[in-house]
């Protein structure tokens, strides 16, 4: 098999693709081939030692793919070669070969392609878990998606509107903010070049948003929490933005707020029935059209370095994958 390798903590350049032997399957574990691998945030941070999980050394990044199972672990039952499923790991997906517990692994139905199923687990099995279970974001709701053209944040756009919340999506730039739109989300701030307070003050009033997702932290978070309700929900999902906010605690007292956090990666640890439901609605979404999921560019093995760079330099829309 071939796999991108990271032997150092190191920009996402210093990663070298390396032929290794094939894999075989442990008990309770299968193999597949891979036909798509997603990319996301944590693998642009974890190659650069800066996620909160720092593998050890060599280790192979890529956290979720999908594909054909070709050899089955001693005791694995309900799987079997030939199956078309998407798996996730953590690392290991930016190989030809990925093995993985059968408990991690997803049958695909027909109508998803390996490029969309790959994509699905992290990013929009976090914004499921995130406005479902953490921010129970309710029909007729409004909702604030920051990074809203990110993998985490377009597909909080979809869901949003999937769960009947009206939907305000924020971005940095017209384009990204296009997208959005195109994607459901009912108005848009560009916040780069808008005032975001002020902005979401004109467009929902006294009222406030009633839930923020924020996939970005760094200088927009306070500017959106000021703008939640009475009885809001701020769901922390992530720093893309570089930086941890602070708040000040008297925010959250005055709108009997609350700052929710979203973790998705333990959430599906502790409750793997509940992440499974989470993306048997999802697959039914996606079939009925409500969901359109985004994969808008596609990298070779080798140049799974360069999708890394795209993320981290703010390039990427919706998801992007590595196609071995
Ligand atoms: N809590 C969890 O369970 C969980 C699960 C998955 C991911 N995450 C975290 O969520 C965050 C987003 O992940 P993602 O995969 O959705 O990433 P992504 O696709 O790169 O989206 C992040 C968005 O942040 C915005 N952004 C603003 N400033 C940025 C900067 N300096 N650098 C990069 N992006 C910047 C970008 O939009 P604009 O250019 O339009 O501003 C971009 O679309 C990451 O921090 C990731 O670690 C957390």
């Amino acid at each position: 098999m071939r796999a991108l390798t990271c032997t150092a903590f190191a920009p996402p350049e210093a990663l070298t693709l390396q032929d290794r032997p094939d894999p075989l399957p442990g008990p309770g574990e299968v193999t597949l081939e891979v036909r798509a691998a997603s990319v996301n945030y944590p693998d642009a941070l974890m190659v650069q030692g800066l996620y909160q999980v720092r593998p050890p050394l060599p280790f192979t990044p890529g956290a979720e793919a999908a594909g054909v199972i070709t050899a089955l672990g001693e005791g694995v039952r309900g799987l079997q070669v030939g199956e078309r499923v998407a798996a996730f790991t953590g690392t290991g997906a930016f190989a030809t070969h990925l093995t993985a517990a059968a408990g991690a692994v997803f049958p695909l139905p027909e109508h998803l392609n390996f490029e969309v199923a790959a994509t699905l687990p992290l990013a929009y099995g976090t914004a499921m878990h995130a406005l479902l279970d953490r921010g129970k974001v309710q029909p007729g709701e409004t909702l604030l998606v920051l990074g809203a053209a990110g993998g985490v944040g377009l597909a909080a756009v979809m869901i949003g509107k999937a769960l009947g919340a009206r939907v305000i999506a924020a971005a940095g730039s017209e384009e990204r903010l296009a997208l959005a739109r195109a994607h459901g989300a009912d108005e848009t701030v560009n916040y780069e070049t808008e005032d975001l307070k002020a902005a979401l003050k004109a467009l929902t009033g006294r009222a406030g948003v009633d839930a923020v997702l924020d996939p970005v932290g760094g200088r927009w978070a306070e500017d959106a929490f000021r703008s939640l309700g009475w009885g809001g929900r701020y769901l922390v999902v992530g720093f893309a933005g570089g930086e941890i906010p602070r708040l000040p605690l008297n925010l959250p007292l005055l709108k009997g707020a609350g700052v929710v956090g979203v973790f998705w990666g333990e959430y599906a640890r502790r409750n793997p029935a509940g992440n499974a439901a989470h993306l048997a609605q999802l697959a039914e979404w996606i079939a009925a059209g409500t969901v359109r999921p985004l994969v808008s560019a596609r990298y070779p093995l080798a140049e799974a370095p360069r999708a890394l760079r795209d993320l981290l330099e703010r390039r990427v829309t919706g998801k992007v994958v590595v196609v071995p």
